[in-house]
This record gives structure tokens, sequence and C-alpha cells, in this order.
């Protein structure tokens, strides 16, 4: 596996590639992300796997400084996965500057949900997203559906910015228990890894729920919502919303069985977990 920071450098290696598959990550990498590298290789050839983490889509108060930096075990499970280039730019290779030309989300999609409780989370993303696809020109890129919001926001940018790389989805990988896994799973004690799954679970009961008959939306939110906050989580969200969209159902959207996801945001301890279960 090459392993290159430099953007010039990139596009030396990458040049004529043009079936190139590209999954960009924050790197401390564990199976759900070797999962990504799996479904990328099915779409394309090379793999190029990305670690960047990205400041631009921080909050001043969340985790930039303690986001787990693991480089070495990192490169070690790429290689093994067979990935074909590892960019791993610094902050200088990748804003040498100051990035004044951002990505603005749409409101809608952007200040809801996730956007609503981390301001300015998706202008970097996006941001980030779009920089990487220019320094990579992927014919595909692979997203985790664990990040719902973001796989939405990711795509419709793609769409409206005629973008040539397809966007792919990619199934929560999930430990035994049910856990999503994710990179912030390790700031849980020992405790808080016992109880975490229960997000899931309480998604799983209001998903039954709903394909039971029960269409009460802001009833069994709140029954989520008060059935984590009785076990000691701090929730931001347990929303239903469509799928299409993301905007909450309409009492015809319910009668028509419109497609629905249960998204969920909440904090065990001073950690923020994220899952959410397409029903
Ligand atoms: O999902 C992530 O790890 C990040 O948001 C991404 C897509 C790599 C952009 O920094």
């Amino acid at each position: 596996m090459k392993i290159i920071s430099s953007i010039a450098e990139l596009h030396d290696q990458l040049r004529g590639q043009l079936r190139t598959a590209f999954v960009p990550t924050m790197g401390n990498l564990h199976d759900g992300h070797l999962s990504l590298m799996r479904l990328a290789r099915k779409h394309g050839d090379p793999v190029v796997a990305s670690i960047f983490v990205n400041r631009l889509q921080f909050g001043p108060n969340e985790d930039f400084e303690k986001y787990p930096r693991t480089f070495a075990a990192d490169v070690e499970k790429l290689e093994k996965e067979g990935v074909y280039v590892l960019f791993a730019p610094t902050e200088k290779d990748i804003y040498p500057e100051p990035q004044e030309f951002r990505i603005q989300p749409p409101n809608d999609l952007g200040n809801i949900l996730e956007g609503h409780f981390r301001p300015g989370f998706f202008t970097g993303v996006t941001t980030i997203v779009m920089k990487l696809f220019s320094c990579v020109q992927p014919r595909v890129a692979v997203f985790g559906k664990k990040d719902y919001q973001q796989l939405m926001m990711v795509r419709n940018m793609a769409r409206q910015f005629a973008l040539p790389t397809e966007i792919i989805a990619a199934e929560t990988y999930r430990a035994k228990d049910g856990l999503a896994l994710s990179s912030r799973n390790g700031y849980l004690s020992e405790t808080e890894r016992t109880e975490a799954p229960s997000l899931f679970r309480e998604l799983n009961r209001v998903a039954d729920a709903i394909r039971g008959g029960d269409l009460d939306v802001s009833l069994l939110e709140k029954s989520a919502i008060d059935q984590l906050t009785q076990r000691g989580w701090q929730p931001d969200y347990f929303a239903i919303r469509k799928r299409i969209d993301l905007q909450p159902p309409t009492a015809g959207d319910l009668a028509t069985q419109e497609p629905l996801v249960i998204l969920a945001a909440a904090k065990l301890g001073s950690t923020r977990l994220i899952d959410n279960l397409e029903v």
C-alpha cells in the first residue's frame, strides 16, 4: 500500500485510473470501516482510503483534540484489506490557506437533527468530502448508513453538483449485542459499554411498534426519550422521519406507508452516540 500525503503526488499516482473506489475516514479504524473497504472493492479498483481528522467539522467544545489517532494500527489493517493507496494528508496539505470557500448545505436538511445539535458540522463534512473527491477523483465512494444524515447530505451534494462520483451506502456494522461500531465507542467506560446497546434496542422497540400499526409518532418518540433518560442517557433527539428527506411524516404519509427511518442521538456519560433504523 502506498501512503501519500501530498495532493500532487496523489494525482500522479492515480492518473489514468477510471474505476477508483474511495472510502474517506477519520482513522481509528474498526471492523465497520473495514467492511466499507470490502464493499468498495466490489464496486471498483483500485481502492483508495483516506485518513484525515477534519477540524472543520468539529464544534469548539467537541472532541477534535482527543479524537483517537491510531495511524500505525490503521495502516496495518488497510494493508490486510488490500487497499492500494492510503491518502493521509496533514492539515497543511489539505488546508494550506484558510478554507474560505465552503459548501453551504440546504437548511431543511442541514439544520435538523445532527445539524441542529452540531452547528456547522455539515458544512465541515461536505466541504472536506468535496475536497477529498477532487483529490481522489473517484468513480464511486462508500459511506456508512450509521451516519444516515451525512450519507444523504453527501448523496444530495453529489447529485446537485453533478459530480462524477456514485455514492454507495454500506449497512451499519454492529457488535454482537447490537451496538453500532464507532470510533467514539472507545470513550465508553465498561459500565457504559454494557448499557450502550440499549440505544439500538430502543430503536427496535419503536420500529416494532410502528410495524405493529402504532402510528402515534410523537408519543412513540416521547416514550423512547423517557426510557433512555430513565436509564441514565441524555438524549439529543429520537425522531421518526421520512427516509426520503428526513422530514417528519404527515398523517397522509403514515397512511400511505411512506418508508421511515428512526434516528437517535444521545449522550451516555460524556460520550455522544448516534444510531438509526429503517422501518
Ligand atoms: O464519517 C466520517 O468519518 C467523516 O465525517 C468523513 C466522511 C470522513 C469526513 O471527514
